[in-house]
C-alpha cells in the first residue's frame, strides 16, 4: 500500500485496491508518504553526519529510491544496515534487491519481538552495541498496541551518543478528524498490519525517555531541518523527531 502511494510498481491488486480505499478518505496521505521518505532521508543523512555507522531500521518497507541503506551509504561508505520488516513479501524483495550491496542484512521479524532481532545472527554479525548505533521507526511504531517494551528493548542495548528516530501518526494531525481516521483504520485492520494505536504527541515524546530530543523536536516532517517548501497537506497525520541516548 505504501509502495503504491508512492507511485512505486512493488504492489499487488489487493495492495491497490485497500491503498485507494484509503486514499478515498484521506487523499493527502499520498503526499505524506512522499513527505515521509524526504524526512527519512534528512534524518539518516544527519545521523551519518553525526558520525553514526550503524543503523536498524525498523518496517523498513519495500526498498524504493531513497531508502535507508542508499542514504546513508552514500552520506558514510561502509555504513551497516540492518532493515527489519515482518512483511514476508517486503522482505524476499528487499533480500532480492539488496543481495549485491554490502554491510546491509534484512531481518524478517516482527518489531514485537525485540530479543528475537537482537539475537539474530545478521544483527550480532553487523551491529557492534558497543559503538552508537541509530534505531529508526519510520511509519511504522503506529503498527504496535504497546510500542514502550519495544523501544525499551532496543534503548537498553544502546551506549549513549545512539540514536532513536520516528515518524509517528497522531489524531491531532488527522484533517478529518476521529471520522477519517477511523475509516483508514478500518482498511488497515483487514491488512496484514492490523491494530496498532495512534498516540498523541505527549504519548510519542515519553517514548523518548532517557533520550535528549535534538532541535527542532517533535513536528510535522516537513519542519524536520528542511529548506524545501511543503504543501499544508504533507504537515497531517504524522509527527517526527529524533533523540540522542544521555
Ligand atoms: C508505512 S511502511 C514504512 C516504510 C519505511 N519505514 C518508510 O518510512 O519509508 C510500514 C512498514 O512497516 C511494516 N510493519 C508493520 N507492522 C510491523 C511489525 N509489527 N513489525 C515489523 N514491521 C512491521 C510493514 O510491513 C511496512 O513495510
Amino acid at each position: 500500500m505504501y509502495d503504491y502511494y508512492l507511485g512505486g510498481k512493488d504492489n499487488f491488486a489487493v495492495d491497490r485496491e485497500a491503498a485507494e480505499k484509503v486514499l478515498s478518505s484521506a487523499p493527502e496521505i499520498r503526499q505524506v508518504a512522499v513527505e515521509n521518505r524526504a524526512f527519512l532521508g534528512r534524518v539518516v543523512e544527519f545521523l551519518a553526519a553525526e558520525g553514526i555507522r550503524q543503523f536498524i531500521d525498523i518496517g523498513t518497507g519495500l526498498p524504493t529510491r531513497g531508502n535507508v541503506n542508499e542514504v546513508a551509504q552514500a552520506a558514510a561508505s561502509g555504513a551497516r544496515v540492518i532493515c527489519v520488516d515482518h512483511d514476508p513479501v517486503v522482505c524476499t524483495h528487499a533480500r532480492a534487491l539488496l543481495e549485491d550491496t554490502g554491510n546491509v542484512a534484512v531481518v524478517q521479524a516482527a518489531m514485537e519481538q525485540p530479543a528475537q532481532i537482537l539475537a539474530d545472527p545478521a544483527v550480532r554479525g553487523l551491529i557492534d552495541f558497543a559503538e552508537p548505533v541509530a534505531v529508526l521507526f519510520f511509519s511504522v511504531l503506529h503498527f504496535a498496541t504497546d510500542a514502550t517494551p519495544i523501544v525499551t528493548a532496543f534503548r537498553d542495548m544502546m551506549t549513549p551518543g545512539s540514536y532513536l528516530a520516528l515518524s509517528h501518526g497522531v489524531p491531532s494531525q488527522v484533517p478529518g478528524g476521529s471520522e477519517t481516521a477511523g475509516e483508514v483504520r478500518q482498511v488497515y485492520g483487514r491488512s496484514n498490519s492490523p491494530g496498532g494505536a495512534f498516540r498523541t504527541e505527549a504519548e510519542i515524546l515519553e517514548l523518548f525517555s532517557g533520550f535528549e530530543i535534538v532541535e527542532p523536536g517533535l513536528v510535522p516532517l516537513a519542519d524536520w531541518r528542511n529548506s524545501e517548501p511543503a504543501a499544508a497537506a504533507a504537515r497531517t497525520w504524522l509527527l517526527g523527531g529524533v533523540g540522542r541516548l544521555r
